[in-house]
């Protein structure tokens, strides 16, 4: 933790959520609440809560949560410490400098000491380019037909065939072989000691979205393997949260963004005028890519090779699109592989005439399922239909789906009301899932379920939400814990965020008697950590008015908790060596002791609010 709780707490005090989030998103208040459409996925009715007393958003749509920070890290893509700052800085108020942990500091100085590094490689390989060196470099992409002005804009480069100048060249800069190695720029081995990693390639910096160097992929200049050489990850290189071109990309005013597969694709559209072109990073594409891009982008338009891989990478894609809540197209390459082919081909003006026709996902997505049956045959074909129900009963709203619906029976001649019918039987039965398991289609979640309707439930699960319960319980009505906390301590939650919430809340009731859960969550650093202790505040149980009924299902939760609590512990007892100790003998005795009195117990609620 860089900065101490309470520092957090103070920053959080000082900003109103509702006036945080009010600044994105337009809030309307209904009851005690705040409502309005989320902004980390589609709707259309809103789902979106922001709640003042506790200072937190939920959505009941996609689960997002948290306090006015989570919010800023989500919504900015911020780092916890800049959301912080960035509220820090709303409210005048100046956060320690140096309140850095040790270990924190000494990353943040490592950080600053590979970019340091790549910055000065990269300048290395540009200059070596355009030197008498670099001849060779420069003839192979001028082949490629890549401008000098092209070449600048992305700070193109070139590794000669010495092996291990770039490293000597760092080593005289001053950095340590350690450094250097770490940023991934030289490697080691027995043979040839320390040596650099790229020789006699073409070198194509990669670049955060702030244009800082954070790694380097480097091509050969003929048909030698690996055709590409990629910079491993490192502390400033995640392949997984950056893309390729985003630099550049992020000033287009596009509404969209162009995400293809390949460097080269990405310099060839933006050669031609796309300057909306990203590309993930010799890895497949990755959901921290996909909410990156959502800041920067209301739509994806795709522009995969058109072979098979690219095919399936498409669809793989496009799923990890849809569950980020981007929609999507798909740009029709043939009969060229890839981008840089076909403006080489066809020339610009037709590459634009393949972005306005862009083919609806949805509509890709099952005329690639199609290739799979053949269609004179009528139980393949039928299949087939089978299969355009399943992925019909993905779309959650009623009227898109019945607009896709009509469309898919026009475009497959399949009689509208037959498509219907099977649209609902599936929609009850849970059943469209199995129907695109299998192929590169159902890599992800196949149908998109509405929140809160898993199919099974896994005990861990109901576990966990008797959890949730009780922690939102409190949170709504903190005069509960005196009367609980006899019976519940921390170390009845499952370990992790579970518990560190809870032992972070029950020293808010336990020293002031109450309070907003919003600092608790301050507690964590990671936006999934913050999502994860939102969601311990928002779950709720509805339908519940009588006190009668209420305290019934308050100690049933209590009972609950408890007794998995001391489940999982016999389980850990079977599974040791060892004896228990006295104490744990003790625990044993008290638990069964509680569990006692919890079954004649009565705990006092009134009516429900
Ligand atoms: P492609 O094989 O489609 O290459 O790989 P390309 O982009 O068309 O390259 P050119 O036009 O032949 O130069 C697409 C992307 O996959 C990664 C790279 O990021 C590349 O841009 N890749 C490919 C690798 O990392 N290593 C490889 O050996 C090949
Ligand atoms: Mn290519």
């Amino acid at each position: 933790m860089y900065y101490p709780d309470e520092k957090v707490e103070e920053v959080l005090r000082a900003n109103n959520i509702v006036d945080v989030v009010g600044s994105y998103v337009h809030l309307q208040k209904k009851g005690a609440n705040y409502f309005g459409l989320c902004p980390f996925h589609n709707e259309k009715s809103p789902s979106f809560s922001v709640s003042e007393p506790k200072q937190m958003f939920y959505c009941f749509g996609c689960g997002a949560g948290g306090n006015a920070a989570t919010f800023l890290m989500k919504y900015e893509n911020y780092s916890f410490q800049e959301a912080l700052q960035t509220l820090a800085d709303r409210a005048g108020i100046k956060l320690p400098e140096v309140n850095y942990s040790e270990e924190a500091r000494k990353r943040e100085e490592k950080r600053k000491l590979l970019l340091a590094v790549n910055k000065e490689a990269a300048v290395y390989y540009y200059r070596l380019l355009r030197s008498e060196k670099g001849r060779k470099g420069l003839r192979y992409l001028a082949e490629r037909k890549l401008d000098r002005v092209t070449m600048r804009d992305f700070g193109l480069g070139y590794a000669d065939g010495s092996g291990s100048d770039l490293t000597a060249h760092l080593k005289s800069c001053g950095y340590s072989d350690d450094v250097i190695l770490e940023a991934g720029v030289a490697a080691f081995d027995e043979k040839r000691g320390m040596h650099d990693k790229f020789w006699n390639r073409v070198i194509f910096p990669i670049m955060d979205v702030r244009g800082q160097v954070i790694g380097f992929g480097g091509r050969v200049m003929g048909d030698a393997k690996p055709k590409y050489l990629n910079s491993p990850e490192t502390e400033v290189f995640d392949k997984s949260r950056n893309l390729y071109g985003l630099n550049i990309a992020r000033r287009s005013k596009a509404p969209y963004k162009i995400l293809c597969e390949g460097y080269m694709d990405v310099i060839s559209m933006h050669q031609a005028g796309f300057h909306e072109a990203v590309a993930s990073l010799g890895t497949s594409f990755t959901e921290g890519q996909a909410s990156l891009i959502k800041r920067y982008a209301q739509e994806v338009l795709l522009a995969y090779d058109s072979d098979g891989a690219g095919v399936r990478a498409a669809l793989r894609s496009i799923g990890i699109l849809k569950k980020a809540g981007i929609p999507c197209r798909v740009i029709d390459l043939r009969p060229c592989k890839d981008p840089d082919e076909f403006i080489k081909a066809y020339g610009a003006d037709a590459f634009r005439e393949r972005i306005s026709g862009a083919e609806n996902s949805f509509f890709y997505e099952l005329r690639m399922k199609q290739r799979e049956f053949s269609m004179e045959d009528p139980g393949q074909r039928t299949q087939f239909h089978h299969a355009i129900a399943a992925k019909l009963c993905g779309i959650a709203d009623e009227i898109e789906r019945e607009n896709y619906l009509k469309e898919a029976a026009r475009k497959y001649y399949v009689d509208e009301g037959g498509l219907r019918r099977l649209v609902a039987s599936y929609g009850r039965s849970g059943a469209a899932e199995s129907v695109w398991r299998d192929g590169a289609a159902s890599a992800r979640s196949a149908p998109d379920r509405p929140a809160g309707t898993r199919a099974a439930k896994d005990p861990d699960e109901t576990e966990r939400r008797n959890e949730r319960l009780l922690l939102t319980w409190l949170a709504d009505e903190p005069e509960i814990f005196a009367q609980i906390s006899p019976y519940i301590q921390p170390e009845h939650f499952h370990e992790g965020v579970y518990r560190q919430a809870a032992e972070g809340y029950w020293r808010i009731l336990s020293e002031q008697g109450g309070g907003n859960p919003a600092s608790v969550i301050g507690m964590f650093e990671t936006e999934q950590e913050h999502e994860t202790a939102a969601s311990l505040f928002n779950t709720r149980l509805k339908g519940l008015h009588a006190a009668r009924d209420r305290e019934k299902a308050l100690r049933d939760i209590v009972i609950s908790v408890r007794t998995s609590a001391a489940d999982r512990q016999q389980k850990r007892n079977e599974n040791s060596a060892q004896e228990p100790t006295a104490e744990e003998v003790r625990d044993m005795i008290q638990t069964r002791r509680d569990l006692q009195a919890l079954r004649s117990i009565r705990f006092h609620l009134a009516d429900a609010p």
